[in-house]
């Protein structure tokens, strides 16, 4: 028998999108082959005082694109950066740090090398070296991720060898399931649930997926295009009614969205196959937790209908990771699939992979669809760990709740496009809001936001906000018409769209404001000519406006939206005809004015991909 004690191992991650909990899962499930004991947890769901009493600890940690720390990890990170904790303090843990990142960032992995450092200047002892995956690389980040696993396992091996006669557990045993799944009601494990029972299927629909702390339902009020018809884009002005969440400009709301009723239909359609599951939309489900070291989320701490789980819970819409094909390439028994899902998992066959999935961004439904004989063999535990749960979307928030009392706004376009698939791609959430009819809810919660805008009373703003970037200011500028402090001279706002008759969003509220003289606006209209005009353009026209506001009014300057390469272009007009062409400033002072005024917070950005 081997002494557990001395075979603690904790795996923590802070994951933005959910790779690098998959990645953090995956590494859970390698430790179990080689009788380590631990759980696997979001860096925020960890108690972060026992640091000090840790002896081994894998992190797996993303950087978001502005070179920022996961959202679920930034508890844990403040908590680590206090100037007070001793240099000391971590001199009894081993560790490693596998990053997550894209190389065509700037601030490349930053969040993993600085963990990296600063478990280091706390007198932690690195395992192996920082490891930097890069969704750049040819093969995506397995590339570097296989290598350094490889790497870690071996070092952990030699620390902790296991005792003579003791072998790792076969690789099987990575299929293990963490929980097992009871269903409730034996009628309808017989499949004898009759759909016309129209009693029991309501009182099933009680049987959701629990809310979250904090989580609450907003019913629609309005559900409006904001662009014409005939534009390419549908893009939504949803208003909620609200009578629960306070929040004030520059907040977000995380909304967490469901799948489509055609998805969840063709879910069933694809695992009704299925003789061994008897997977019934109607029966009753309990997930039960087998260690300790696998919790049950808090949302499956309920008994809850299994159609409640595929609409609710798991992402019928995401492109699959690798650990999907290994587990599908367990259970199918048909030698044709079984040999092209285990080239899949190859280490030679990612390239191939990557074309059939996530090139065309083929979906988790899609892929279960062209594998029917997977599909249909897969026990209802191993769903779970199959599917994984739908991620919250967050949106910047569109209106003052001082204009529109008992209401929140989210401006949202509606994520559609092509790829080689037939299909057109849609995007979850967005695409879950627009179908939204008035008195839906949907479940939501607020966060802060990163803008900070100013208080005092007389500096001027100046926002520049394309497309959906508008969102935050609508609400930044209700709230100034609504306190009656909202001037021309004031705030400035820059917007950009396609044409003028298309995709302006909530133009007549933005052409009332500027007749009233509440607002001064300019707009790039990037279709309305043969030339493309963007709002780094226009701003290059009012440089010596904008160069004014700066020098003798103090502005504070935010920019909203895609973070494509429109951030870059507009700092870049900030630098060179703002600051050095208005502002006689050599390129190196323009720089060091631009970082004073992030560092001050008058420059502030907020974008999304
Ligand atoms: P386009 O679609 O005509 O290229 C809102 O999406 C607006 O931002 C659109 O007018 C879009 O123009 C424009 N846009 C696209 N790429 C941009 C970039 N790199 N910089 C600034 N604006 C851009």
């Amino acid at each position: 028998m081997l002494e557990m004690e001395s075979r603690k191992l904790k795996i923590l991650y802070g994951s933005q999108t959910g790779t690098s909990q998959e990645v953090a899962e995956r590494f859970w499930r390698d430790s179990k082959r080689y009788y380590f004991q631990g759980p696997v947890l979001a860096l925020d769901d960890y108690p972060v005082t026992q640091l000090i009493f840790e002896t081994l600890i894998i992190f797996v940690c993303s950087t978001t694109g502005d070179g920022k720390e996961p959202d679920n990890m930034k508890k844990f990170w403040k908590f680590l950066l206090r100037k007070n904790l001793p240099l000391d303090s971590l001199k009894g843990l081993r560790f490693a740090v596998l990053g997550l990142g894209d190389s065509s960032y700037t601030k490349f992995n930053y969040a993993a090398k600085k963990l990296y450092r600063r478990l280091l200047q706390l007198g932690g002892v690195a395992l192996l070296d920082v490891g930097l995956a890069d969704d750049q690389h040819d093969l995506g980040p397995d590339a570097v991720i296989d290598k350094w696993s490889e790497q870690l396992w071996k070092t952990l091996g030699e620390i902790f060898p296991l005792p003579n006669g003791t072998e790792p557990l076969s690789e099987n045993n990575l299929f293990s399931a963490r929980w097992t799944i009871k269903i409730l009601n034996t009628e309808s494990e017989n499949n004898d649930i009759e759909v016309s029972d129209i009693i029991w299927i309501q009182n099933c629909e009680k049987h959701t997926v629990s809310l979250e702390e904090n989580t609450c339902l907003l019913t629609v009020k309005k559900n409006i295009r904001t662009t014409a018809e005939s534009h390419f884009q549908d893009v939504r002005l949803l208003q909620f009614s609200n009578s629960k969440l306070i929040y004030e400009p520059g907040d977000v709301l995380y909304v967490r969205p469901q799948n489509s009723e055609s998805s969840v239909t063709m879910f069933f359609d694809i695992v009704s196959e299925n003789p061994k599951a008897k997977l019934n939309p109607y029966s009753l489900i309990s997930v039960c937790e087998t260690s300790s070291d696998a919790p049950v989320p808090e949302v499956l701490q309920r008994s809850l209908t299994l159609k409640a789980c595929v609409k609710q819970y798991w992402d019928l819409n995401m492109v699959p990771h690798r650990y999907f094909f290994k587990l599908l390439s367990h259970f199918t028994t048909n030698e044709l699939e079984k040999e092209k899902l285990e080239e899949f998992v190859s280490v030679e066959g990612q390239q191939e992979l990557f074309n059939y999935c996530n090139r065309p961004r083929r979906t988790i439904l899609e892929v279960l669809a062209d594998f029917p004989n997977a599909a249909a063999n897969i026990p209802l535990n191993y769903l779970f760990e199959l599917l994984r749960p739908i991620k919250p979307r967050a949106f910047s928030i569109a209106s003052s709740p001082k204009k529109h009392e008992g209401e929140l706004h989210l401006l949202v376009a509606v994520v559609k496009y092509k790829t080689k698939l037939f299909l057109p791609r849609l995007g979850l959430c967005s695409n879950w809001l627009a179908s939204l009819n008035e008195h839906c809810s949907a479940p939501v919660w607020v966060k802060k936001g990163t803008f900070r805008f100013p208080s005092a009373l007389d500096t001027p703003v100046i926002m520049v906000g394309p497309g959906t970037g508008v969102a935050p200011f609508r609400s930044f500028i209700q709230e100034k018409v609504a306190l009656n402090q909202a001037r021309a001279d004031l705030l400035y706002l820059f917007f950009g769209c396609r044409n003028h008759d298309g995709d302006f969003h909530c133009r007549d509220e933005w052409l009332t404001l500027q007749e009233n003289e509440k607002l001064t606006m300019f707009c790039a209209f990037s279709r309305d000519q043969e030339n493309k005009v963007y709002v780094q353009h226009i701003m290059k026209e009012q440089a010596a406006l904008l160069w004014s506001l700066f020098s003798s009014q103090q502005a504070s300057f935010y920019l909203a939206g895609r973070s494509d390469n429109m951030p870059a272009a507009v700092k870049d007009v900030l630098i060179n005809d703002v600051a050095c062409s208005c502002g006689q400033l050599s390129s190196e002072e323009a720089s060091q004015w631009l970082a004073r005024l992030e560092a001050c917070g008058r420059y502030q950005v907020e974008t999304w991909s």
